[in-house]
C-alpha cells in the first residue's frame, strides 16, 4: 500500500486523552430485524484523542457509529456522551449536545450548492447567526477549494472534494466529538493521504475523533488508540503502535508483511 502513511503515531504524551472519557460506548447491542450485528461492543474516547476502529467489510463499524449517533436504535447497551446516556436519543438531539457523525459515503446533497451543504451542517448547532458566519469563513479558509466552489453544485465536484466537503459539514455543526466513517472510501492515494493530514490538523485544533476505516495504517498513522472490530465484537484493542506491531492485526488488516 503506498499512501505514504507507514508509520504508527508514536505514543501520547501523557496530557492527550488523560482526562475521563468524553464517549464511553457500553456492551452495546445492536439488530436489524431478527439479526444481531453488534454483540456487546464497548469503546471509550478522551478529549483530545484520535481514536480509530478498524475491521474488515461487514464487522460493524458503521453500525457501531450509527447507533452512537442516533441513526438507528441500540437494543441494548450505554452510550455516555459528556455527562450524560444518550442511548435512544433522536439523532438531532444528539448534534445539537455537540456529536457529529461525518457519515460512509460522503452523502452531501448534490443537488445543492457547496455554501448550502456548509449552511446546512449548522442547521442542529446551537449558536447564533454570527457565529455560524464565522464557521463558515473558517471552513472556507480550512479548504480554499470549497471556497473556489462554494456557489457550485456539491454533486459536481470530484470525489475527494466531496469528503471534503463532508467534513466540513460535519465541522459546522460545532461538534465536541467528530465521528468518521471511512473518509478514505475510494479516494487515490494522494488524497488518502491529505485526508489523514486533514484530521491530524483537526486533532492539532484540539478536535476529539472517532475515525472509523479499513485503511488500517492509515488509521494508526493519525490515531492514538485503535479498536479492531470483528463479527460485531471488538477483537483487540490498544496503542496505535502497539496494534501495528500485533502480528494478527498484521496478518489480518496490514497485507501482511511487518511495517516500519
Ligand atoms: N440496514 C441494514 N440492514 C440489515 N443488515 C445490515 C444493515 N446495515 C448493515 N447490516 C449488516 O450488519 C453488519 C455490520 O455492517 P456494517 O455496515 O456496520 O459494517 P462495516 O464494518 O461498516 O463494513 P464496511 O467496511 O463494508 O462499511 C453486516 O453484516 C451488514 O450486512
Ligand atoms: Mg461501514
Amino acid at each position: 500500500m503506498s499512501v505514504g502513511v507507514t508509520q504508527p503515531r508514536p505514543e501520547p504524551n501523557g496530557e492527550v486523552g488523560a482526562g475521563a472519557a468524553i464517549l464511553r460506548v457500553s456492551d452495546l447491542v445492536v439488530n436489524y430485524g431478527q439479526v444481531e450485528a453488534l454483540h456487546g461492543i464497548s469503546l471509550e474516547v478522551r478529549p483530545g484523542e484520535v481514536v480509530a476502529v478498524i475491521g474488515s467489510n461487514g464487522a460493524g463499524k458503521s453500525t457501531t457509529l450509527r447507533a452512537i449517533s442516533g441513526m438507528i436504535r441500540p437494543t441494548s447497551g450505554r452510550i455516555d456522551f459528556d455527562g450524560r446516556d444518550i442511548a435512544g436519543l433522536r439523532s438531532h438531539q444528539i448534534v445539537r449536545l455537540g456529536l457529529v457523525h461525518v457519515p460512509e459515503g460522503r452523502q452531501v446533497f448534490a443537488n445543492q450548492s457547496v455554501r448550502d451543504n456548509l449552511m446546512l451542517g449548522a442547521y442542529h448547532a446551537q449558536g447564533d447567526q454570527g457565529g455560524t458566519s464565522r464557521l463558515l469563513e473558517r471552513e472556507l479558509d480550512r479548504f480554499p477549494v470549497l471556497r473556489e466552489r462554494q456557489d457550485q453544485l456539491a454533486g459536481t465536484l470530484s470525489g475527494g472534494e466531496q469528503q471534503m466537503l463532508a467534513i466540513s459539514r460535519g465541522l459546522m455543526g460545532r461538534p465536541k466529538v467528530l465521528l468518521l466513517d471511512e473518509p478514505s472510501m475510494g479516494l487515490a492515494p494522494l488524497l488518502v493521504r491529505q485526508v489523514a493530514d486533514t484530521v491530524q490538523q483537526l486533532n492539532a485544533e484540539g478536535m476529539t475523533i472517532l475515525l472509523v476505516e479499513q485503511m488500517a495504517m492509515m488509521a494508526l498513522s493519525v490515531a492514538h488508540r485503535a479498536y479492531v472490530v470483528q463479527n460485531g465484537t471488538i477483537r483487540i484493542e490498544g496503542p496505535s503502535g502497539r496494534l501495528a506491531r500485533d502480528p494478527e492485526v498484521v496478518r489480518a488488516y496490514l497485507g501482511g508483511a511487518a511495517q516500519h
